[in-house]
């Protein structure tokens, strides 16, 4: 038996009233098609997956095209029922089609595997997938032929429910296994009378039964797996229910999460056992942490890789970068792209880093700018330290070895390097190498004038 999975993503989302292709809006931090295209990758290889596309085509396929999959071009999106005609020369060598929906992303791969055997073992021409949701409107209902019968007699969408029918409970999930004979051979006779004069895929059903063909339908375990989201507050929704879900799994790995329903973490995250992250914290994108970390509130944490022990204060931005094991960062501390802070360092409140490799055990506690430098082992960084990595033009690079000493509210002139075990005089202006185990001093030497108060006459009303 050969098996493909297409999944319709050409239409636009007019409901979205957006200028991005609904399935390009992202939930947990990744587009709608990602989530559905990587589901479909657990069930048959990237080969036998045809995404179809049409609304801004390009666009939608820049961002799955590196899984693999294939493509099939709906030029003009005249309906699901259209989108799978238009997908017919590539399909229609395969036994078996399961249809997914680009817009209905948290489906689990488990249900695809239950509705492909169920539709193989009940030897059916179509097979739905149903579930029975808190709230039905909006869906296209499924009717069975008897409520304990799996057999259908048709699919109704929402704008054609007589007052009878919508109470029906059961919905269409817009997810699909057909035989692909029957599916090609009557797909030409779906008509375009209906409320939007679109070809519509459910339709195939009461054409198949009409034609004795088998059509049954299968219920969802999960009714939230199969929601669609066509506006952007259903979208929301479906981000909250999939965040919720991904905390959720976080926790039965061992990692603390205070407060849940506060934190954003996105679907491809990695936290280690034994690490605690406290409320209104944010873990986006490909970011992994190890085990027994802290990670206090208002961080948002963006693709970055963290060892283990590592503590993270409050408030700080970390964003592209690496954390060593047992470093501390914060609160409110800025790490930019490509910052590289190794183990044991410290990164203190209000230090901006960026393009920065600092060496184990360094230290930058408080109020500093490193941009485009590489700081030794053990080397401290005083407070309010400037590089002054940028000219105007071009960005240079500050060079200091190990165990050197940055006194505070110096600023250093890139391009330069300070040598290991160096020390700068606290307010310097460095514009000159400095070679390992040099002092270097640059500001102006200071004068005390004695009794210069006393001289200025009224001018200075001193306290007698
Ligand atoms: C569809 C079903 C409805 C079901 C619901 C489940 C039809 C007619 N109705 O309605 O019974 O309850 O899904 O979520 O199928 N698409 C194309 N080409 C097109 C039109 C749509 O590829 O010409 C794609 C869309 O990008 C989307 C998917 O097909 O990913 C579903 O289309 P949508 O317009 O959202 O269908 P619904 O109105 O939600
Ligand atoms: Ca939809």
């Amino acid at each position: 038996m050969s098996l493909a999975i297409a999944i319709m993503a050409a239409g636009k989302g007019t409901r979205l009233k957006s200028k991005r292709p609904k399935v390009l809006h992202e939930i947990g931090g990744k587009p709608l098609l990602a989530h559905v295209v990587a589901t479909a990758a657990k069930i048959v290889p990237a080969d036998d997956i045809f995404v179809i596309v049409g609304h801004e085509a390009e666009r939608v396929k820049a961002a799955v095209s590196a899984t693999g999959v294939q493509f099939v071009l709906q030029a003009e999106q005249r309906g699901t029922g259209h989108a799978i005609q238009c997908a017919r020369e590539s399909l229609k060598d395969y036994d078996t089609l399961l249809v997914l929906s680009g817009d209905a992303p948290l489906i689990k791969p488990e249900t695809i595997a239950r509705i492909r055997d169920f539709h193989l073992e009940q030897q059916a021409a179509m097979t739905i997938l149903t579930a029975v949701p808190a709230n039905p409107f909006g869906y296209g209902r499924v009717l069975r032929r008897d409520a304990a019968s799996p057999e259908v007699t048709a699919i109704v969408e929402q704008k054609a429910l007589t007052l009878e029918q919508a109470t029906a409970p059961e919905i269409n999930s817009g997810i699909y296994a057909f035989a692909t004979g029957p599916l090609f051979s009557n797909i030409d006779r779906i008509s375009t009378a209906n409320a939007h004069g679109e070809l519509y895929l459910t339709d195939m059903a009461a054409l198949l039964v009409a034609t004795g063909e088998r059509v049954v339908a299968i219920q969802s375990e999960y009714p939230t797996e199969v929601l669609g989201a066509n506006t952007i507050a259903e979208m929301m929704e479906l981000d909250a229910a999939l965040r919720a879900a991904t905390a959720q799994k976080l926790m039965t790995r061992g990692v603390t999460i205070f407060r849940p329903e506060t934190v954003t973490i996105d679907a491809e995250v990695s936290v280690g056992p034994d690490t605690i992250i406290e409320p209104f914290v944010q873990l986006l994108g490909q970011t992994k942490i190890g085990e027994d970390c802290r990670i206090r509130s208002y961080s948002v944490i963006e693709n970055t890789v963290i060892a283990d022990r590592v503590l993270v204060r409050q408030g700080c931005m970390i964003t592209d970068s690496t954390i060593g094991s047992d470093a501390m960062i914060g609160p409110y501390a800025h790490i930019r792209p490509d910052s590289e802070i190794g183990e044991s360092a410290h990164v203190g409140n209000f230090v901006e880093t960026k393009k920065v490799k600092m060496g184990k055990g360094a230290k930058a506690n408080h109020l500093t700018y490193l941009g485009d430098a590489e700081i030794g082992a053990g080397t401290n960084i005083g407070a309010g330290t400037i590089t002054c990595n940028y000219d105007g033009v071009d960005k240079h690079r500050t060079l200091i070895g190990e165990n050197a000493f940055v006194g505070s509210d110096s600023t250093l002139v890139a391009p330069i390097s300070i040598g290991d075990r160096a020390f700068i005089g606290a307010g310097s202006c460095i514009t000159e190498n400095v070679p390992a185990d040099a002092l270097a001093i640059g500001r102006g030497r200071q004068v005390n004038k004695p009794d210069w108060a006393k001289n200025q006459g009224p001018l200075c009303k001193q306290k007698k």
